[in-house]
């Protein structure tokens, strides 16, 4: 049977919120009685459910054009932020500006949060990241023809040096001891759409190659670990600072049928 939970006094804010993954992070925050701030540019894309509902406060404005002082506002009382921004698959999307969209988004919030007065605890700050991103603080193994790949993907893709950038950001300039401002970063392999959560595995590097074997991440798995780690303490404790990989679980019963 599902319960959804009572509502919480915690606040969460999501940029992406109308995108693939943002959306399910929404919803699986508020089954878990988290109330949620939303940013997005269209109506169009936003569920009927969320307009209705007292636990979402949807702001109209594109993320990338806010300005210092609103972006204060809207940090303003919220215990931890989402991320799950990302270039749109289009010609635009891709070689068009904002180049640096998820970048420049990540440090705005975060100078937000940093120029808030009373902060009693750190700030939760959760970045939708990539398997294709290392983590430099670990010694992630890299061949050289992995590494040719990816100075490749640099040059052709902007959107995976946007990927990169901000979670250097985060790795780098915010560092491991902020006063304000706790992160992580969660890296999905190939992102696949599923409809319910299934079993799913979180390591702190990825345990294949991200190019040449790449596995696959349900992105309601991905929602599923964010608001897990927004919500249990004991896992963010555990995870925060660092990089997670996440990869769905092969399914066992299906493997094993096909193995008769
Ligand atoms: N594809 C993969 O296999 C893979 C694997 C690992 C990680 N990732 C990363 O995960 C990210 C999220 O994936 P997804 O599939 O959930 O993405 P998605 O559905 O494309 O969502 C992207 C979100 O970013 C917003 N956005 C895009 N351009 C914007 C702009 N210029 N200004 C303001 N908002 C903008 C979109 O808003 P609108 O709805 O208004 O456009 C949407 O909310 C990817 O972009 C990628 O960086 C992808």
């Amino acid at each position: 049977m599902f319960i959804k939970l009572a509502s919480s006094n915690m606040t969460t804010l999501i940029v992406g919120a109308s995108g693939a993954t943002g959306s399910l992070v929404v919803n699986q925050l508020l089954d878990k009685g988290v109330n949620v701030r939303v940013i997005v540019r269209s109506p169009d894309k936003i569920p009927d459910t969320w307009k209705n509902s007292d636990m979402v406060h949807i702001i109209y404005a594109s993320i990338s054009e806010i300005g210092a002082d609103d972006m204060a506002k809207y940090v303003e009382d919220c215990d931890a932020v989402v991320s799950c921004l990302g270039h749109n698959l289009s010609f635009k999307g891709i070689y068009g500006k904002p180049r640096r969209l998820v970048t420049n988004v990540v440090r705005n919030l975060c100078e937000a949060i940093k120029k808030r007065k009373a902060i009693s605890k750190p700030v939760k700050f959760v970045l939708m990241n990539t398997t294709g991103n290392r983590n430099k603080n670990l010694q992630e193994p890299i061949s050289p023809a992995h590494k040719m790949a990816i100075a490749l993907i640099r040059l052709l893709l902007p959107p995976h040096v946007d990927n990169e950038k901000a979670a250097e950001y985060l790795r780098v300039e915010l560092g491991q001891n902020d006063r304000s401002i706790a992160w992580v970063a969660v890296r999905p392999d190939s992102l696949i759409n599923a409809s319910v959560v299934s079993a799913y595995e979180v390591h702190p590097s990825p345990t294949r190659n991200p190019i040449f074997d790449a596995g696959t991440t349900s992105r309601i798995n991905v929602a599923n670990f964010m608001a897990e780690l927004l919500t249990r303490n004991e896992l963010w404790e555990k995870w925060k600072g660092q990089m997670p990989v996440i990869y769905n679980k092969p399914d066992i019963d299906r493997n094993s049928a096909l193995r008769k």
